[in-house]
C-alpha cells in the first residue's frame, strides 16, 4: 500500500494500523501470542532451539531459588559461533555483515565470512594473552568495526566483556575496570567525534595509574591518532592490536559453554553513587534478543540492511548492535559519529547510501531534527525505509507523528520499544504487522512476556489507571545479579514486591498507565535516576561528584524537563563558607559543570548550575528534590508547608526566573 495510512481516530487520538502489505509479509503473526498464553516455558523453549546449541538444554526454567533464574541451565552453546560460524556454515558467508561508516567518511564492508575470521583471529590472541574462560575484558572503543570483532571474541572464548562507554571519563573506567577486576583493556588510540580525534587511550592510561591493578595488557587499536601528536606508551604493558593480530591465525574452533556462562556486564546508574555492574549470561539473553530483534524489527535478513544508531556503550548497542542482529544473519550499519558531522542531513545521507530499511533510534535525536527541519532528511531519498523503532525514553505523539510522516513516508510503521539494561532484551513493543499502533503508547508486553501496571503494594490494577511497572514472570534476558552484589540486586529489584501472591514481582522503576484498552503508556522514572537523551544518571552520582569538589559543601541534583533531550540535569549547589570567593567569582558555575564532565562523562555535565544559600528541606533533613524540580521547570511552587525554612523556595525560585 503507498499513501498514507488509514487511521482511526479513537479518544486516545489516532491509531495506526499496520500497512496491509506489510501485514501480509510479516514475520510475527498474532498466533505468536497465542502460543506463547497456551505454554509460556514452551514456547520460550521453541525460540532458544532456533539457536544452534552445541549440547541441547532439557530444561527451560530453574526458579525454585527467586529471583536467581537459570535459563536452558544444562545446555550448552558459544554465542559467537551462533552469531557468526553457522551464518558462514548456512552458505551465507558472502551476505554483509557489518557496513562501517566512519566519520571522515571512510567506509569498510566485512561480510560474514571476513568477520567469522577476524573473530577467530581475535579469540587467538586473546587466548595467547592468557585470557580465559571467566576473566573479564573491559573495552573502551569507538563505534568501528573492532568494537563488534573485540566483543564477539571475547564471547567466543567464554570470557565476559564490560564495555565502558567511549564518553566516559577515566575516573569512570577505573572505577569499573576495579569493579570487574578486569585483566586486560581494549582501546583505541581515538575516535573522530564532530570532525575531530576524541582521545581514548589518555583516559585508560590515566584511569590505570589511578587503579585497575588487576589489568595485565592493554590493548589499543590504531583509528584516529594524528601523527603530530605523541602517544604515550607504557612497554610491557600496552601493544598494538593491528601488530598482535598480524602473529596469530585464524583458525579457531568454538567451544560450547553453559548456558549461564557470564556473557557481560554493563553499568549503569542506579540511585546511589555506584553506578551497578548488570550481570547477563549466554542462552536466555541470546534468545531473547534474537527472537525480539527477528520479530519486533521484522527482519528479512536476505534483503534488509538494518541500522541501531546506538553506540555499543549501552545497552542498545549490546542487544540490537551486536547479539540480536547478528544471531538472526542480518546485515548491520555502524557509524562512528556523529548525526551532524560533516552537515546537519549525515544520518539521511547513510540511509541513502546504504539503502536501510530498519531504522532504531532514540527519540532525542528525532526531536532534534524536529527542531532542525525537515527539509534536511527531505534532501535525502529515504524511500528503502521499511519499519522504524524508538527506544531510551518515551516518545511523545507530536515526535512519533514526525517520524512517521517525514522519515517513514507515513508508510514505515512505527515500533516504540520499553525495555532496560536489566531486561536485556525488548519488553514491551508492538508486533509491526499485528499491531494498531498509538502514538505515544509501547502498546502490550511481547509474546512470552508478562507486565502489569500496580499499585505500591503490588496489586495488579485494572485498565484506565495508572501505577507502577512489574515484570511478573521471569524471561529469557532477565540480569542474572549485580556483579560482586547480590543483596544490592535484591533490594533494588525484588524487595518491593517480594511477598505479593505469585512474587516476587520484578520493579523495573518506571511509572505507567494503561489505558481503557490495555495499552501500556510509560510515564518515566519514579526514583532518582534522570533519563537525559535516552540515557540513564543517577541523581545521587553527579550530586557525590559535586561534593568531590574542594569547593562544595552540598548539593542536590534533578532532572528537569528538556524539549529536545526529554530530561536535562540541573544542578544546586552551596559552597563551602571558606570558598566562597571562588564560588562566588565568574566562571564558578561553568568550573563546576566541568568538573562533572571530567569526573563522570560529557552527557552527565549539568546543563545549568545554581550556586545558592540554602536547600529546601525537610523537618528530618531530606532535600525536598521535587521542588528544585518545580523551581527548575518554572512551574509554581507546590506544598512547602513540610520545609524547615519556606523562604530557601521562594528565593532560589526568584533566582530561577531571573
Ligand atoms: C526508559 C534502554 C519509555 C525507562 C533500553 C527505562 C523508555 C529506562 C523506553 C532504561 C520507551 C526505555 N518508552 N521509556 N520505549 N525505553 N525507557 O537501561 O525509564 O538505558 O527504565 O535501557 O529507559 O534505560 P536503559
Amino acid at each position: 500500500m503507498t499513501g498514507p495510512i488509514e487511521h482511526l481516530e479513537t479518544l486516545a487520538g489516532k491509531v495506526f494500523l499496520p500497512p496491509e502489505e506489510f501485514a501480509a509479509n510479516a514475520v510475527a503473526t498474532a498466533a505468536l501470542y497465542d502460543e506463547a498464553r497456551a505454554d509460556r516455558l514452551g514456547f520460550w523453549a521453541d525460540q532458544a532451539r532456533s539457536l544452534h546449541w552445541h549440547k541441547p538444554f532439557t530444561e527451560v526454567l530453574d526458579w525454585d531459588n527467586p529471583p536467581f533464574a537459570r535459563w536452558f541451565a544444562d545446555g550448552e552453546l558459544n554465542v559467537a559461533y551462533n552469531c557468526l560460524d553457522r551464518h558462514v556454515l548456512a552458505g551465507n558467508g558472502d551476505r554483509v555483515a557489518l557496513y562501517f561508516e566512519g566519520e571522515p567518511g571512510d567506509s569498510r564492508t566485512l561480510t560474514y565470512a571476513q568477520l567469522t575470521s577476524e573473530v577467530k583471529r581475535a579469540a587467538n590472541l586473546l587466548l595467547a594473552l592468557g585470557v580465559q574462560a571467566g576473566d573479564r575484558v573491559a573495552i573502551y572503543l569507538p563505534m568501528i568495526p573492532e568494537a563488534v570483532i573485540a566483543m564477539l571474541a571475547v564471547a567466543r572464548i567464554g570470557a565476559a566483556h564490560s564495555v565502558i562507554f567511549g564518553g566516559f571519563s577515566a575516573e569512570s573506567i577505573r572505577a569499573r575496570v576495579e569493579d570487574a577486576e578486569a585483566k586486560l583493556v581494549i582501546t583505541a588510540d581515538g575516535g573522530w567525534r564532530r570532525g575531530k580525534v576524541s582521545p581514548l587511550k589518555p583516559a585508560v592510561d590515566a584511569a590505570l595509574e589511578a587503579g585497575g591493578a588487576t589489568v595485565e595488557k592493554v590493548l589499543v587499536v590504531q583509528r584516529a591518532w594524528d601523527d603530530s601528536q605523541e602517544l604515550a606508551w607504557t612497554e610491557g604493558r600496552d601493544l598494538w592490536w593491528h601488530e598482535e593480530l598480524a602473529q596469530v591465525d585464524d583458525d579457531h574452533e568454538a567451544k560450547p559453554f553453559e548456558a549461564e556462562n557470564p556473557l557481560f556486564i554493563l553499568y549503569t546508574s542506579g540511585t546511589t553513587g555506584n553506578p551497578k555492574g548488570i550481570l547477563h549470561t549466554s542462552g536466555g539473553y541470546l534468545t531473547q534478543v534474537a527472537y525480539t530483534h527477528k520479530n519486533v524489527f521484522d527482519l528479512h535478513p536476505e534483503t534488509d540492511v538494518y541500522w541501531s544508531t546506538a553506540d555499543v556503550g549501552w545497552i542498545t548497542g549490546h542487544s540490537y548492535v551486536v547479539y540480536g542482529p547478528l544471531a538472526n544473519g542480518a546485515s548491520v550499519v555502524i557509524y562512528e559519529g556523529t548525526p551532524d558531522t560533516p552537515r546537519p542531513g549525515r544520518w539521511w545521507e547513510i540511509i541513502e547510501k546504504y539503502k536501510v530499511s530498519i531504522l532504531y533510534a532514540a527519540p532525542t535525536a528525532i526531536r532534534s531534527f524536529m527542531k532542525a527541519g525537515r527539509e534536511i532528511p527531505a534532501r535525502s531519498d529515504l524511500s528503502s525505509l521499511r519499519l522504524l523503532g524508538s527506544v531510551g525514553e518515551p516518545i511523545n505523539p507530536e515526535a512519533w507523528l514526525w517520524y512517521h510522516e517525514v522519515i517513514g513516508g507515513n508508510r514505515a510503521p512505527i515500533v516504540d520499544t520499553w525495555w532496560q539494561t536489566e531486561t536485556g532484551g525488548i519488553m514491551i513493543s508492538p508486533l509491526p504487522g499485528v499491531t494498531a499502533t498509538k502514538p505515544g503508547s509501547a502498546q502490550t508486553p511481547l509474546p512470552g512476556i508478562s507486565v502489569e501496571v500496580v499499585d505500591d503494594k503490588g496489586n495488579i490494577l485494572p485498565n484506565d489507571s495508572a501505577g507502577l511497572l512489574a515484570v511478573t514472570e521471569p524471561w529469557p534476558g532477565m540480569l542474572r545479579g549485580i556483579w560482586g552484589d547480590p543483596e544490592r540486586f535484591i533490594d533494588t529489584y525484588w524487595s518491593k514486591f517480594a511477598d505479593v501472591p505469585g512474587g516476587p514481582l520484578y520493579f523495573a522503576g518506571d511509572g505507567a498507565r494503561r489505558d481503557e484498552d490495555g495499552d501500556v503508556w510509560l510515564l518515566g522514572r519514579v526514583d532518582d535516576v534522570m533519563n537525559v537523551s535516552g540515557h540513564r544518571l543517577s541523581t545521587a552520582e553527579i550530586e557525590s561528584c559535586l561534593v568531590g569538589h574542594p569547593w562544595v559543601a552540598e548539593a542536590a541534583v534533578v532532572g528537569a524537563h528538556d524539549d529536545t533531550t526529554g530530561q536535562a540535569v540541573v544542578a544546586f549547589v552551596i559552597a563551602k563558607a571558606r570558598h566562597a570567593g571562588e564560588a562566588g567569582a565568574d566562571g564558578a558555575t561553568n568550573t563546576l559543570r566541568a568538573h562533572v564532565a571530567t569526573q563522570i562523562g560529557a552527557i552527565a555535565r549539568p546543563r545549568e548550575l545554581f550556586i545558592v544559600n540554602e536547600l529546601p528541606k525537610t523537618r528530618s533533613g531530606k532535600i525536598m528534590r521535587r521542588l528544585l524540580r518545580d523551581a527548575a521547570e518554572g512551574r509554581t511552587l507546590g506544598d512547602t508547608t513540610t520545609l524547615t525554612d519556606a523562604s530557601v523556595m521562594k528565593a532560589i525560585a526568584d533566582r530561577l526566573r531571573h
